[in-house]
């Protein structure tokens, strides 16, 4: 089944536990937490901290994206009750398949995400270890950001390899997902897609969530 994971980082930071309390109650399926460290990326986001702030006010599993340097430092910290994936990315791990190993030992799934630039044929070598690819379709940093077109090839690249190699893989998006494009992504093989301005910018956020919901049906 396909899910929509609505990314914080849109979100309003002085009602985030309204906020997301009304994305469930539309129905959003995980909740997407982008940590940025000013480093790896241009942009300073949240920690672990705000993340658990939210534990004992919603049910969501979390799907924590680490667009930070060096994040076999703080793994165990993004390790809560609601933890389901933690993602880091290729670019900024020179060990991944430990990397990996590591994210699995402290007993959720492990996700891998690659920049725009970065090929799917990265991963070649870890396609079995993963859980979880998480496609960029804009570069990191920042909300609101165009989707990249060339994603559709690496969608395709990468549901290859999926049947091929891992068929319980699941298969990711981020970045620049709006009412208009979902349903191209979800019918290229998206099973997990990521939007933040596209839900938290909307006037009526329950209402975006199911119209978003309904597309990827
Ligand atoms: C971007 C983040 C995304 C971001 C997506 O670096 O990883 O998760 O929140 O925002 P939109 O959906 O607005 O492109
Ligand atoms: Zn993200």
């Amino acid at each position: 089944m396909n899910r929509l994971a609505p990314s914080i980082l849109s979100a309003d930071f002085s009602k985030l536990g309204e906020q997301v309390a009304l994305i469930e109650k539309a129905g959003a399926q995980v909740i997407h937490i982008d940590v940025m460290d000013g480093h790896f990326v241009p942009n300073i986001t949240f920690g672990a901290v705000v993340m658990k702030s939210l534990l004992g006010k919603t049910k969501l599993p979390f799907d924590v994206h680490l667009m930070i340097a060096d994040p076999d430092r703080y793994l165990e910290e993004f390790v809560t009750e609601n933890t389901e994936i933690i993602t880091v990315h290729a670019e900024a791990c020179p060990h991944l398949h430990r990397t990996i190993q590591h994210i699995k030992s402290l007993g959720v799934r492990a996700g891998v995400s690659i920049n725009p630039a970065t090929p799917v044929s990265a991963l070649d070598a870890i396609i079995e270890d993963l859980d979880v690819v998480l496609l960029m379709s804009v570069n990191p940093g920042f909300g609101g950001q165009k989707f990249i077109p060339y994603s559709f090839q690496k969608i395709e690249e990468l549901k290859e390899r999926k049947q091929k190699r891992n068929p319980a893989l699941e298969i990711s998006i981020d970045g620049g997902i709006t009412a208009d494009n979902l349903k191209t992504v979800t019918d290229a093989g998206v099973e997990l897609v990521v939007a933040g301005s596209a839900i938290f910018g909307a006037s009526d956020i329950e209402n975006r969530v199911k119209e978003l919901l309904e597309l990827m049906k």
